[in-house]
């Protein structure tokens, strides 16, 4: 059972990673949720992580509120995607949980600094400032991290929310580079991957059918979720980004891909936040990261619903 905290940004697709997480308490021991600014301000990413707590019928679950901004930068929302509250597709209940007291950073450091060596790993799921700022805060923690395993950046794919950056990266390039060269061990879950992921009518309708609240709400949301993409790119459905990352966790034979060295661009003038991932091995740089380019996404959208039929 593997140890884990999801930073994140709720999001429509995180709220379905974090549910996939919950329904997989077999494989998944989740000790908490760090929020994040990023899609919508802080003030809603910690309260969208409690609704959807609430959602899966766990209010004990752990939500703490992180930083309210980059480490040197203005935030840069994604309202023209994920809504107004940053969880638009259907109305749910104000949570009545508590968000924890304490920052979420403080709790990222104290559980690692609190568990054993190679036995927590971290879930970022949205602009990585806070585990960049536990990770210079707290340096010893580093070596402790079992693996991050994140959803961010592109290859193939390019940008989302620039013609060269993905938005995770894009949004804190400073605390993205902090990661990538902490020697942490690395998996990444770029556009390349997710934008295989996609919420097909077939793959929603499964979710709507699902008995109880969970599958309905998925459905609502990505039905939300997917206009921006289907409109923009005419594509088939939204990818359903943040998902990809508990999936390998709990299948990682549904993904491929390749260790390869990746920088992150913190001064290009058109290319900030890039993700410059040395796929054919040119540089001679070493190896930073497990960088994914492929998924089963029959076999990942089969994993989901099964899973989320539990909730
Ligand atoms: C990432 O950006 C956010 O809008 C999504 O939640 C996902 O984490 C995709 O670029
Ligand atoms: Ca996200």
């Amino acid at each position: 059972r593997r140890k884990i905290i999801i930073d994140t940004d709720p999001g429509q697709d995180d709220a379905v990673a974090i549910l996939l997480a919950l329904a997989s308490p077999e494989e998944i021991d989740l000790l908490g949720i760090t929020c994040v600014a990023g899609n919508v301000p802080l003030e809603l990413t910690e309260r969208n992580a409690r609704t959807v707590c609430e959602l899966a019928g766990r209010p004990d679950v752990k939500v703490f509120a992180g930083c309210d901004r980059p480490l040197n930068r203005p935030l840069v929302t994604a309202e023209h995607v994920h809504g107004k509250t940053g969880l638009d597709g259907i109305d749910l209940p104000a949570p009545r949980m508590a968000l924890q007291p304490g920052h979420g950073v403080d709790f990222i450091i104290d559980t690692l600094r609190a568990e054993p060596a190679g036995c927590v790993t971290l879930v970022p799921i949205g602009p990585l400032t806070n585990i960049a700022t536990a990770f210079l805060r707290a340096p010893d923690i580093v070596e402790k991290v079992q693996a991050v395993v994140l959803m961010g950046g592109a290859y193939f794919e390019v940008g989302n929310i620039t013609p060269a950056a993905e938005f995770n990266i894009y949004v804190d390039p400073e605390a993205a580079q902090v990661v990538f060269n902490s020697g942490v061990e690395l998996v990444v879950m770029p556009l390349d991957v997710t934008h295989k992921a996609l919420t097909t009518r077939p793959r929603v309708e499964a979710f709507r059918k699902l008995p109880g609240a969970v599958g309905p709400a998925v459905a609502a949301w990505t039905d939300f979720f997917e206009r921006f993409d289907k409109e923009k790119y005419g594509s088939e459905g939204a990818p359903l980004h943040d998902p990809c990352t508990i999936g390998w966790l709990l299948r990682p034979e549904l993904f491929a891909g390749r260790r390869i060295n990746v920088e992150i661009e913190i001064e290009g003038r058109y290319t900030l936040g890039m993700t410059v991932a040395d796929w054919w091995g040119v540089s001679g740089r070493a190896p930073n990261a497990l960088f994914i380019g492929d998924i089963d996404a029959e076999g990942f959208f089969a994993l989901l619903t099964e899973r989320l039929a539990r909730l």
